[in-house]
């Protein structure tokens, strides 16, 4: 049990928080989102902007909220008004710990919906694989699934039900087990539809579709998902990493362990890439079809391959236990904070924040039959939480991290749990600094319309703005309580 009077529980053992924060990063993000979404914006230029984002944005901002977590060892409101009161600076900025907690918790709402797809299709691979021969069946078969609400509820139910099970149990024993065999196993699978895609045609579309660079094929809306992805994969700026963060032993290595995740992260959403779109343009399928693209492409790939059904079967059960360790992360950051503040133990923490989940994924479940239409602007109540969360409130949050990390908080916080060598704190103090918050504000620019920025025409004076920023910056933080990175 946790509570502010006793010491927090911590990680058992040197591979757990790098497995557990692995689990948390590699889920349906990686393998449902990252295809569809790459598929929407276009191909090679959204997944280079992505990868922009995950190595300039996301790694920096990975670093800070685990050393904020363990420096505040707390849930993200209690960890963040820590850390910034050891600064002496007002507790306003706790509203980026509270602003993570709540989006975590509506990335959930959503997220258990597309778990249940992931359970349902094991369901079906079991009771003897998906019948229909054409992509139309396919199609045919997730409508069918998602038009009956009782159908539908009963899985995003039961997803809902199995992570609140395993994080009432506790820290150690809920999380820590499940991923060592489980991220081995799906990486093998990834390989084996790979293989399998080699040699079934739609190959080298999908490789030119995913690396061959096109600038003019990216728009600002897809330059904004692919930050908003970046967050979202990485699982930051909604308590997840942040919580597990405040669990971690003061002897880890944050930095390595940031940038392990974020590798691992990314070689499975792009073997996720390369697994997925030969099927679909094999089959002459539209890679912008949104949502539902693995569920109606991947079946067609193990229907025709031989042990297909088996071969499929053992793929969801491996995408639902990925959610599982992903959906177990996003609730940690609220139970945590249940706990800390209202006495309570896990168990009760779990099933009163279930009660609270079960009824807002509900209502994101029915946006897939009778809440179709109710619809606000065009989104129905799943795509605003969708919407709201990767396109808003991360990159904000992001945006509030790094402003904390590098210009309100005390130099030495993160010196000390940094504890990197001075020329590498350098560089991460950098980026926190300057080319994080950089990327995230013209990102934002872009996509409000008020002005449209390409790269290839657009860099010297974003190069310009960088070197003001830098000048500004430096001349600024030893006033504004910070020492520059070379003292
Ligand atoms: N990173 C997870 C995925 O890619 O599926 C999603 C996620 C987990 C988002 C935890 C946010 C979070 F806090």
């Amino acid at each position: 049990m946790t509570t502010s009077q006793q010491p927090r529980v911590q990680w058992q053992g040197r591979w757990s928080f790098l497995l557990a924060a692995t689990g948390s990063a590699v889920g349906l993000g990686n393998i449902w989102k990252f295809p569809y979404i790459t598929g929407e914006f276009g191909g090679g230029a959204f997944v280079l902007v992505y990868l922009m984002c995950i190595f300039a944005v996301g790694v920096p901002v990975m670093m800070t909220e685990i050393s904020l977590g363990r420096r505040g060892r707390g849930s993200p409101v209690d960890a963040v008004r820590r850390v910034v009161n050891e600064s002496g600076r007002g507790s306003m900025w706790s509203l980026v710990g509270w602003m993570a907690m709540i989006c975590g918790f509506m990335i959930l709402s959503f997220y258990v919906v597309v778990a249940g797809w992931s359970f349902a299709y094991v369901w079906k691979m079991l009771t003897g694989g998906i019948s229909g021969t054409g992509v139309d069946d396919m199609v045919a078969v997730f409508t069918a699934n998602n038009q009956n609400p009782l159908n539908l509820g009963f899985w995003s139910t039961l997803v809902t039900v199995a992570t609140m099970f395993i994080v009432g149990k506790g820290v150690q024993k809920g999380i820590e087990r499940s991923v060592s065999w489980m991220m081995p196993g799906l990486v093998l699978m990834l390989l084996l539809l790979i293989i399998y895609g080699l040699f079934s045609g739609g190959f080298i579309e999908t490789v030119r579709f995913l690396f061959a660079f096109d600038a003019g094929s990216l728009s600002s809306a897809g330059m904004l998902a692919a930050l908003g992805h970046a967050f979202f994969t990485l699982s930051l700026a909604s308590g997840a990493i942040l919580t597990y963060g405040s669990y971690l032993p003061k002897s880890a290595s944050i930095g390595r362990t940031a940038i392990g995740v974020a590798i691992a992260d990314t070689i499975v959403a792009l073997m996720a890439g390369l697994a997925i779109f030969p099927a679909i343009f094999a089959n002459g399928m539209d890679p912008g079809e949104g949502p539902g693209l693995i569920f109606m492409s991947l079946p067609l790939a193990f229907q025709s391959m031989p042990f297909g059904t088996l071969f499929g079967l053992l793929f969801f059960i491996m995408l639902s236990m990925a959610a599982l360790t992903s959906s177990i992360s996003m609730i940690e950051a609220t139970l945590s904070w249940l706990c800390d503040n209202k006495g309570l133990s896990r168990p009760q923490a779990a099933w009163s924040a279930g009660i609270v989940l079960w009824l807002v994924s509900t209502l994101a479940m029915l946006s897939f039959n009778i809440g179709a239409d109710w619809t606000l602007l065009g989104k129905n109540f799943f795509d605003w939480l969708d919407y709201l969360t990767s396109r808003l409130l991360m990159p904000l949050g992001g945006l509030g991290m790094v402003v904390l990390a590098g210009f309100v908080l005390k130099n030495e916080t993160f010196r000390d749990e940094l504890s990197l060598p001075p020329s590498l704190y350098a560089v991460w103090l950098f980026m926190v600094r300057y080319v994080s918050p950089l990327g995230i504000v013209v990102i934002f620019i872009n996509a409000l319309g008020l002005y449209q920025v390409t790269i290839t025409a657009d860099w010297p004076w974003l190069l310009g703005i960088l070197v003001v920023m830098v000048v500004a910056g430096e001349a600024l933080s030893p006033r504004i309580g910070r020492a520059s990175a070379a003292r």
